[in-house]
């Protein structure tokens, strides 16, 4: 197998993913809101790369079964029911749901890749269940770090790192391009304390200023569940038979 990295999605098209592999890392914090509100249930996440369309698409679908999700500035937008932390994602409020889901680089990564053969959603908490699977797979597979407004994001690329260093336990042939050798050296360097890593990076200090430090600690978490989120036809879900605690 093969693993290219990218370290933001800045400079590729969509038309780039057709026929791939591809795995979306956002670590703070799109990935974990979206593990969090599949495991506890909801039917479905619909990620979408602007607000307006997340209006317009959340307008076309069953009222009371819909909710709009996301964040502007990591802080809820007006109108929506949900802002981006994953500790607001609970069985109570999401469970049967299908989530409109807006934010500023996760989601749109996620909508940029649509057409991709394969598409999971990945972050420290859901790593080595990926890991196994795409060993399973043994196909060439792209790592998409959300990255930050269009720029690196350490957190990211660390992931990418502990992905590639889970995968490569297995798979001792994994073949690297430089990307992937910098974020398996960067993890190396970086990875002894997860939580630590995020809240020093750019984006753990911003959310620390905006009171999320709580969801540092939550997206900090190494293996804590076995839930795959696989994007197909528009709407990302579970994958069969893995909802976890
Ligand atoms: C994003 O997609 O940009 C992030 O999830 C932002 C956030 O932390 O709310």
């Amino acid at each position: 197998m093969k693993c290219i990295v990218h370290v933001s999605p800045v400079n590729l098209d969509e038309l780039y993913f057709t026929g791939k592999t591809i795995v979306v890392i956002d670590v703070l914090r799109a990935s974990n809101t979206i593990i969090a509100a599949l495991n506890n249930g909801a039917r479905e996440i619909v990620p979408v790369g602007s607000i307006e369309f997340a209006v317009k698409v959340s307008g076309g679908m069953f009222g009371g079964h819909t909710l709009l999700g996301g964040e502007r500035n990591t802080k809820r937008i007006d109108g929506f029911a949900l802002g981006n932390s994953p500790r607001e994602y609970t069985e109570e409020i999401v469970s049967g749901k299908s989530i409109v889901f807006y934010t500023t680089n996760g989601s749109k990564a996620i909508a940029k890749a649509k057409f991709s053969d394969n598409l999971f959603v990945c972050s420290f908490s859901n790593i080595s269940a990926l890991a196994d699977h795409l060993v399973r797979l043994n196909l060439d597979f792209e790592i998409l770090c959300a990255g930050r407004n269009n720029s690196f994001s350490m957190e990211d690329s660390i992931c990418a790192g502990k992905l590639i260093a889970r995968i490569q336990e297995s798979d001792g042939e994994l073949v690297l391009n430089d990307s992937s050798t910098a974020c398996l050296s960067l993890y190396g360097t970086y990875g002894g304390d997860i939580f630590e890593m995020l809240k020093n990076s750019d984006h753990g200090k911003l959310l620390i200023e905006n009171g999320f430090e709580e969801d540092i600690k939550i997206c900090s978490e190494v293996d804590n569940v076995k839930v795959i989120p696989f994007f197909r036809e528009n709407v990302v879900k579970l994958m069969q038979n893995n909802k976890s605690s």
